[in-house]
């Protein structure tokens, strides 16, 4: 796959780019009761590229954009929409993903790009308190339903992307590992 688009070399966030679908997604969400509610989901991601960024005339970035939503498997219906970038400098090999949801939490999570046994491993994580890789979010979930880390671990190989992340979260007066993971496939190649 040709990293370099419009001039732009995107490295390794070439592989992400492009529309993506899966029908094995598994949600461990938080329950008021002491049973967490698991609910089976598919899912839809679409990377497209969003050009270079430059810092401070010194740091050279190169960033993509993607929207996921995911949908009941039972029937059809969206329970969580996420936007977001990622983005790679390739000097220190450095990847970060910043997430927005709609709950009002936001995140900046980093880490450093990998490969391993053919694959390409997207791994970051952000952590509460952080000034850099850290989490925003909203009076009212700080004090009822605090995400205190986030880690993700999504890997490429070919038109297959897997990803498995944690959010630990402090809420009903306990903690709780809510967790997503899915396995997707590449339906469309589109470099814009
Ligand atoms: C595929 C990804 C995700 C899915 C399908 C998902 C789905 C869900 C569901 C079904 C709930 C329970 C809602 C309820 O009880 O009404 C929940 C709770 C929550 N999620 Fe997620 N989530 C995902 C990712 C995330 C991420 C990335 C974050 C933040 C970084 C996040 C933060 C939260 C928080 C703070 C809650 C607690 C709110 C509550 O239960 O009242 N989730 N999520």
């Amino acid at each position: 796959m040709n990293s370099v688009i419009n001039g732009v070399d995107y490295g390794p966030l070439a592989l992400l780019l492009g529309r993506w679908v899966g029908n094995k997604g598994l949600d461990t969400a938080p329950d008021s009761d002491a049973n967490p509610d698991k609910t089976g989901f598919t899912d839809e991601i679409n990377f497209t590229v969003s050009g270079p960024a430059e810092n401070a005339e010194e740091q050279q970035l190169v960033t993509i954009r993607y929207h996921h939503v995911v949908r009941k498997l039972e029937n059809g219906l969206i329970f969580h929409d996420q936007i977001g970038h990622w983005i790679y400098e390739h000097d220190s090999n450095i990847i970060m993903h910043s997430l927005s949801i709609p709950r009002a939490v936001c995140l900046l999570a980093g880490g450093k790009y990998q490969e391993k046994e053919g694959e390409s491993l997207f791994n970051v994580e952000a952590k509460q308190g952080s000034d850099t890789f850290g989490i925003i979010q909203s009076p009212f979930m700080l004090e009822k339903a605090k995400t205190t880390a986030f880690r993700m671990a999504l890997s490429v190989k070919d038109d297959t992307l897997s990803y498995n992340e944690i959010t630990s979260l402090e809420i009903y007066g306990k903690t709780f590992e809510h967790s997503d993971s899915s396995v997707l496939h590449r339906v469309t190649y589109d470099q814009d």
